[in-house]
């Protein structure tokens, strides 16, 4: 299995070389190859990403990507968007979960408002919120096909006042419908507080790009933070997994980002590329034991750093192995 290693920019350069570390421990068979995409290449040589790094991306069974900077300027295209795009990773998956709740927030990851179908004037900005059939129906589908026996799929719209999500819930609902699955709904802002206050009534939400995006970040409250949350971009024929969070410029470059999500991440990987549950169920043991003793990075309370952290789930890793 070759994996596609991508660093990126800020804090994406800190926390998967501990994911990585922790892949090579439990799986010495991974051949693993690195690639510069991202804003601190953009700096160096006036391009964020072409067409031989997405051609190498591609050819991975697998990509473990950090997080990349986006700078908010008209002419700057999102690397991280570009590449969901360009590989049809159109499922994003991401697990929210904790004392009492067991959430996945299935994301629709390659149109919406992220459509790229934008402009800017002298007096207006527009962009277009594209929702597809074909798009809406493969998300659905995947949501309901992660659906539990006897649960439903949550949708997550505001078909209230956006055409494209009167179109977006039927979709949904006839698929839940074909699926034999339950379906509620839930119009989004209101999913924003509900999942707060009552995280345990909800299992899959699935929900258009932004929504998503957004719905995330929200639902990190529940758990501690950014730091801790992992995701997998899937598509039919290319995977990559990253941790929700960006790249942190107020954080990087001083030792305090939390690698759990990044090593989260890498489980991710595991299960899904590699169908290697018990190596994805050692990262989780390893990083639960290691907070257990109190080992902590800052935005948990704690004063280990990055490094300190990371070493610690490695040792516990090799520990495992070892026994
Ligand atoms: P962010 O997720 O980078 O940071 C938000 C807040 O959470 C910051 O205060 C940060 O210090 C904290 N945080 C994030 N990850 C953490 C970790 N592992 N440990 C401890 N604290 C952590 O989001 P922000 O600040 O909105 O964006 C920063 C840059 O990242 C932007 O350029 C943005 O475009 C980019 N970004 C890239 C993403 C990607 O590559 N997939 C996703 C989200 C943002
Ligand atoms: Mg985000």
């Amino acid at each position: 299995m070759r994996v596609a290693v991508v660093e990126g920019d800020g804090i994406g350069r800190e926390v998967i070389p501990v994911a990585k570390r922790a892949l090579e421990v439990l799986r010495p068979d991974i051949e693993f190859f690195p690639v510069e995409v991202g804003y601190g290449r953009w700096e160096r040589t006036g391009h964020a990403i072409t067409d031989d790094e997405l051609r190498e991306l591609a050819s991975a069974d697998a990509i473990l990507f950090g997080a990349v900077t986006t700078p908010p300027s008209p002419d700057y295209r999102s690397v991280i968007v570009r590449i969901r795009k360009e590989l049809d990773l159109y499922a994003n998956l991401r697990p929210v979960w904790g004392n009492g709740f067991d959430i996945m927030i299935v994301r629709e990851n390659t149109e919406g408002l992220y459509s790229g179908v934008e402009k800017i004037e002298h007096d207006s900005a527009c962009t277009v919120r594209c929702i597809t059939r074909r798009g809406s129906e493969r998300i659905a589908r995947f949501a309901c096909g992660l659906a539990r026996p006897n649960a439903f799929i949550t949708i997550g719209h505001k078909a209230n006042v956006l055409k494209s999500d009167v179109f977006f819930r039927e979709i949904c609902i006839a698929e839940a419908t074909a699926a034999g699955v339950a379906w509620k709904e839930c119009y989004i802002d209101a999913l924003c507080l509900d999942i707060l206050q009552h995280p345990e009534r909800y299992a899959v939400i699935v929900t258009t790009n932004m929504f998503g995006d957004i719905l995330s970040d929200v639902a990190a409250y529940l758990v501690g933070g950014l730091g801790l949350l992992p995701s997998g971009n899937l598509g039919d024929r290319h995977a990559l997994f990253e941790p929700v969070h960006g790249s942190a410029p107020d954080i990087a470059g001083k030792n305090l980002a939390n690698p759990i999500a990044a090593l989260r991440s890498a489980a991710m990987l595991l299960e899904h590329r590699a169908n290697d549950r018990e190596a994805a169920h050692k990262i989780e043991k390893a990083i639960n034991a290691v907070r257990a003793r109190g080992v902590l990075t800052r935005d948990l309370g704690g004063n280990h750093g990055t490094v300190e952290f990371g070493n610690e789930v490695i040792r516990e890793l090799e520990s495992m192995i070892r026994n």
